[in-house]
């Protein structure tokens, strides 16, 4: 399955899809890392692994749905037929996500359903938590809140800064990730009601 990869930023998480993808007997290939700024430091890392990058930056188009169809174009020009959300800053509306209806997955870095948002590692922190962690999940309209395919836990411990944190999770995230893109590739996600059925070969 070729898939798109949308990022904003350092695009690690791009960077662990793209070299699970490299191997031969990976279910899915990049077709397209597209960036929303062309400052997003992960299209120089996805153009030294030899994947081919876009930027697509909503200041060049006169409102949000014609940034949307932009988007949509450009990954499907590129052929992808599913999208990852890694370290993409930017909610997506119904506009986008009926173009690839059930294939837009996104990494957010706590255990959903706590803390969706922005700045969640300190939110764990300030909560309390003992555990926070990461989840992959498919994207709906509905920040944060689409049905969970995986989920990683960490502790959270004593002497932790929001960095700290952030870099015990995205470690994470780097394992999870290309697991959660290789069981969607195969087919072998089902969403029933809210839960994901992960089919047995
Ligand atoms: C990751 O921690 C990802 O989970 C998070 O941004 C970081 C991007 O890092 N995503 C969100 O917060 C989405 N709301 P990366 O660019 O190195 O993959």
């Amino acid at each position: 399955m070729k898939i798109g990869v949308l990022i904003s930023g350092r695009g690690s998480n791009m960077v662990s899809i793209a070299t699970a993808c490299a191997a031969p007997d990976f279910p899915a290939e990049v077709a397209v890392v597209v960036a929303d700024t062309p400052a997003a430091a992960g299209l120089e890392k996805a153009a030294a692994m030899g994947v081919a990058t876009a930027v697509v930056a909503p200041g060049e188009f006169a409102d949000r749905g014609a940034f949307e169809d932009a988007l949509a174009n450009t990954l499907a020009g590129h052929g992808a037929e599913g999208v990852c959300l890694a370290g993409f800053m930017r909610i997506l509306t119904g506009r986008f996500l009926d173009r690839f209806p059930g294939k837009v997955l996104n990494i957010h870095p706590s255990l959903l359903p706590a803390f969706p948002g922005l700045d969640v590692q300190q939110k764990a922190l300030d909560h309390g938590v003992r555990f926070s962690g990461c989840t992959v999940h498919f994207v709906t309209e509905a920040m944060d809140a689409g049905p969970i395919i995986v989920q990683a836990a960490v502790p959270v411990l004593e002497a932790d800064d929001a960095d700290a944190l952030a870099a015990r999770i995205l470690e994470q995230e780097h394992s999870v990730y290309p697991e959660a893109v290789r069981l969607f590739a195969e087919g072998r996600l089902r969403v029933v009601g809210r839960r994901v059925i992960v089919d047995t070969k």
